[in-house]
């Protein structure tokens, strides 16, 4: 098991990339396809950590799963033949697979329990144990953090205003009425990321949605499908801000789910001066937008954000505070409470290697405030990925701007995500041996 990482200055970027499949739409071609009356195909799927927790739940759930290199194929239940599972479902790390799959469950006519890693288990289920309690089912938790039994019931319709903006919460809701075959009708604060609703769109389900509002009446049964997962723009965008703040460079990402709901970084991006081009846009099979990004070396301004912008960043906000750190003047992000309940409080482990690099954070209850200095050079440091992912990538593109090199603890956890993270990264980094784990 990789313990630790050291990542040495690295000169410029070069050349081109395929972003790693998205993890999101993953997690939800599984989901799907294991809902679905015969046998799916998803190609270029994500095989990591997060996935494979999906996978292996809907397995002990009952679908039939053939995984190879290439593709996963799954043969579906028919919405409601999941049978009790003989074990406890383990979610691992994955907000998204308990959240998601607790939807299910809640529509079933049997008891189960779902759980999770340390991390997991200190996550907050209240946002669906609400909503799904008030469909029909009955969930116990450990004072509405995982684990949860679930017991299934027949569900009822529900109008539910949610009070975050939340595509778990969102989902959760979802797949119930379409296991339930119940309408729901739901509103969000914000908009959050909507690949659940395009994918039910995908398979002629009944879906509208007007601004933040979605009316769902599942027309039950749907047949199995074909599908490829697009780039993931999360991991993608790694990438973009190791190129933003490298002198002399210039890579393009291809094949970048570009879903506006996902990938606003771009429009924060352009506002701070970042050269960024999208080339090749087109409509993805399964109806999400994709296209390649051409990003090159820039210089900097600070921004302030917040609002309905930030669920559609919430990923990329650990990356960001890095690329603030090197742009002119003073960024604040606000109303990004959201960060402290992700798979590690972001917000203080944002700060806390902060302090350790020696860059001028402030921390407030929802964000920060950055003092950027476009000549920053990191001397050597210690830094922690508080077994985040996220944490331990945003960590990682500070290799332009290193004086010698950085280490950075616990980094096991990018397989959660984005297991070819250093192998990508190599591929635009002409120097060999810029990093060595340990
Ligand atoms: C996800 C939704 C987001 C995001 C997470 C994945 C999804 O969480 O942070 O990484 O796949 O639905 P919230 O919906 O809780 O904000």
């Amino acid at each position: 098991m990789k313990n630790y990482v050291i990542i040495d200055k690295i000169k410029s970027l070069k050349g081109t990339i395929s972003a790693p499949p998205d993890k999101s739409i993953t997690h939800r071609s599984f989901i799907f396809a294991s809902l679905a009356n015969g046998t799916s195909k998803i190609k270029n799927y994500l095989d990591s950590e997060d996935c494979n927790s999906t996978l292996s739940c809907l397995s002990n759930l009952g679908a039939q799963i053939n995984k190879t290199k290439d593709y996963v194929e799954i043969k579906g239940v028919n919405l409601t033949n999941f049978k009790q599972p003989e074990t406890i479902l383990y979610a691992g790390n994955s907000g998204t697979t308990i959240r998601l799959l607790s939807g299910i469950l809640s529509a079933t006519n049997f008891i189960s329990i779902i759980t999770g890693d340390d991390s997991l288990k200190k996550r907050p289920m209240k946002r669906i144990i609400e909503p799904l309690t008030k469909m029909g089912a009955t969930i116990k938790s450990n004072n509405n953090f995982p684990p949860l039994e679930i017991h299934g019931n027949k569900l009822h319709p529900i109008n539910y205003k949610m009070n975050i903006a939340s595509a778990q919460v969102k989902s959760a809701i979802l797949f119930a009425a379409l296991v339930a075959n119940v309408p729901v009708e739901i509103e969000e604060p914000a908009k959050s990321r909507d690949h659940t609703e395009i994918f039910l769109k995908y398979l002629n389900q009944n879906i509208n949605i007007e601004n933040n509002k979605i009316l769902f009446s599942p027309k039950g049964s749907f047949q199995g499908f074909e599908m490829r997962v697009p780039g993931d723009f999360s991991s993608a965008a790694f990438f973009i801000a190791l190129t933003l703040i490298s002198k002399n460079s210039e890579i393009i990402i291809k094949n970048v789910n570009l879903n506006p709901t996902r990938a606003a970084l771009i429009d924060i991006l352009k506002e701070m001066n970042a050269n960024i081009k999208i080339l090749n846009q087109k409509i993805n099979v399964g109806g999400e937008p994709v296209g390649d990004i051409k990003i090159s070396s820039s210089e900097l301004k600070s921004i302030e954000i917040g609002g309905e912008i930030i669920p559609k960043i919430i990923d990329e906000i650990p990356l960001l505070s890095i690329i603030m750190a090197f742009a002119n003047g003073t960024s604040k992000i606000k109303d990004a409470k959201e960060l402290r309940v992700k798979e590690s409080d972001r917000i203080k482990s944002i700060v806390s290697n902060f302090k350790r690099l020696n860059i001028p954070i402030k921390e407030f209850e929802d964000g920060m405030e950055i003092k950027g200095r476009p000549n920053l050079i990191i001397e050597p440091t210690e830094v922690e990925s508080f077994y985040d992912h996220r944490i331990a990538m945003s960590m990682a593109i500070l290799a332009p701007r290193l004086k010698s090199n950085i280490k950075i603890n616990n980094i096991n956890c990018i397989n959660i995500s984005f297991p070819t993270f250093f192998e990508k990264f190599s591929e635009l980094v002409n120097q060999k041996n810029f990093f060595s784990f340990f």
